[in-house]
């Protein structure tokens, strides 16, 4: 393997580590009214933990893992709570495609996914993230009838 290039875990590991992570979890998660509330929990060579707690109403706006350079894969699994992910079925005419995670369940994505998540729900709800490799950006996207437009960059160290 080159040292050059940086791995993308499949999404089977990249599940298991999430699920494995979430079983061990020493760190608190805190719930903020400023928003979902994320620390980094693991930082490894080909990936990163990241653990988000959030309110009800919370969430994020759609987005890719997309740096310029190196797009990150995912996994998530929800420690507890429930969260709605939304997901946007590329094509021509691109949809939105809605699916609600409840405790110990994993959604994955790929490294050009774009998708929210959000707690629609009147309880907490906290997360357990894997990102392969790294998260060191996101692309935050504008859906409507003209399409799906990325919007701003947000970048690791400065906008979370
Ligand atoms: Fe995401």
């Amino acid at each position: 393997m080159s040292h050059s290039t940086l791995t993308v875990l499949a999404a089977d590991r990249l599940a298991a580590l999430a699920g494995f992570y979430a079983e061990h979890l020493t760190l608190r998660p805190r719930f903020t009214g400023a928003g979902r509330w994320a620390r980094r929990v693991l930082s490894g060579p080909d990936h990163e933990a990241w653990l988000l707690a959030w309110l009800p109403g919370q969430g994020t706006e759609l987005h890719d893992h997309g740096g310029t350079r190196t797009p990150a894969a995912a996994a998530l699994t929800v420690v507890s709570g429930s969260l709605t992910e939304y997901q946007v079925v590329p094509g021509d005419f691109p949809g939105l495609r809605r699916k609600e995670f409840e405790t110990g369940e994993v959604s994955t994505v790929d490294d050009r996914t774009v998708h929210a998540m959000r707690n629609e729900s009147d309880r907490p709800a906290v997360s357990l993230h894997v990102y392969s490799p790294g998260l060191e950006a996101m692309r935050a996207y504008q859906f409507d009838e003209t399409g799906l437009a990325p919007v701003r960059i947000m970048r690791a160290g400065e906008d979370w």
